[in-house]
């Protein structure tokens, strides 16, 4: 018998970032996180298990109705994972796989976090042990990608660091009614020079990494209000901070880091202007990477789109918002 089910899962950004493990192989993380679900950026999986024994396959959708082959290392992270969810389930079989972003896949975008969740969910669906959010964040990471663990939930999600529990579960912090938008800046096509994993495995070679691991908690907590309590001017100031922090050790760590590119300053700037210029309520965030994610109330979004969309280095903009989180598709892609 075989057996077929699709899901999709969103990519999401984070204000306080995962940067640093202390079990990378298990992506346990040295800090907490907090991120905002997204609901345009996201993955679809179809997955199909056979009985019969062979080595599983993925392959991508890129859109276009014809289907290609992944690069060596993204099937390696593939099989990994499918392994460890076989082991955790308890089932067996061989899987056949196909996947596809909404987002460009050159675009730049942290495409792992929506992979893995995806995946998860769609080899859950597949043997009919959806489960709830908490145990699907714990299947995702799995994988190995920390930011996998968030994209279980809809709304705001917080990622403990617990050292003394290896599965802690992501958990929704805020719903979805707290509407914010994600106007993403692409300033550079392609894949990023270093991979998440490579800037973990570097993070604490940095002199700064101690000193931010100290501010962590405090900031997380007054970012955590900010949002809740709808304090944008307060969450602006503590999301910029955080993102130059994560940046600052990543630039200083041995061997250096560097994900910034001319454009992801003008989107810099642009947002410093829009804010203190016009008065347009916006703040920029980054993850691993050269993109701009500029978070910003519904009221401002046209303005931030506009503006960013101007700039010569943008070469694409993508409008998100806060996201209800993975969902099963009707819809096969094989
Ligand atoms: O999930 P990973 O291992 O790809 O790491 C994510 C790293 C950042 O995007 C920079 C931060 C985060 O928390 O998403």
């Amino acid at each position: 018998m075989s057996r077929k089910a699709t899901a999709s899962a969103p990519s999401n950004i984070a204000f306080i970032k995962y940067w640093g493990a202390t079990d990378l192989d298990h992506a346990l993380p040295a800090n907490a996180s907090l991120s905002m679900t997204l609901e345009v950026c996201r993955t679809t999986t179809t997955v199909q298990v056979h009985d019969d024994d062979g080595p599983d396959t993925i392959r991508i959708a890129p859109g276009d109705g014809t289907l290609t082959t992944a690069p060596d290392s993204f099937n390696e992270r593939f099989a990994r994972h499918l392994a460890r969810l076989r082991e955790r389930l308890g089932v067996h079989g061989r899987v056949e796989a196909v996947t596809h972003n909404s987002f460009p896949s050159d675009a730049g975008i942290a495409s792992s976090a929506s992979g893995f969740a995806a995946l998860a969910y769609a080899i859950s669906a597949a043997f009919d042990r959806l489960d709830t959010p908490e145990e699907m964040s714990v299947r995702a990471r799995l994988s190995g990608s920390g930011s996998a663990a968030r994209s279980t939930f809809g709304g705001y999600v917080m990622w403990p660091s617990d050292p003394g529990a290896p599965d802690s579960p992501a958990t929704q912090h805020a719903s979805p009614d707290i509407d914010l938008r994600d106007v993403i800046a692409l300033v550079q096509g392609g894949p990023k020079p270093v991979s998440s994993l490579e800037g973990h495995r570097r993070a604490a070679t940095s002199p700064h990494f101690a000193t931010r691991q100290e501010h962590l908690p405090e900031r997380t907590r007054r970012l955590s209000d900010a949002l809740t309590g709808g304090d944008f001017d307060t969450f602006t100031e503590l999301l910029e901070e955080e993102t130059i922090d994560l940046h600052l050790v990543a630039m200083s760590s041995t061997p250096p880091i560097l994900y910034w590119e001319p454009g992801t300053l003008a989107v810099i700037r642009s947002v410093r202007r829009l804010r203190e210029q016009d008065g347009v309520p916006c703040a920029f965030t980054m993850d691993a990477g050269a993109n701009v994610h500029v978070i910003c109330p519904p009221s401002s979004e046209d303005a931030v789109a506009a503006a960013i969309s101007a700039l010569p280095s943008v070469h694409d903009v993508i409008r998100d918002r806060v996201g209800s989180g993975p969902r099963n598709e009707s819809e096969h892609l094989f």
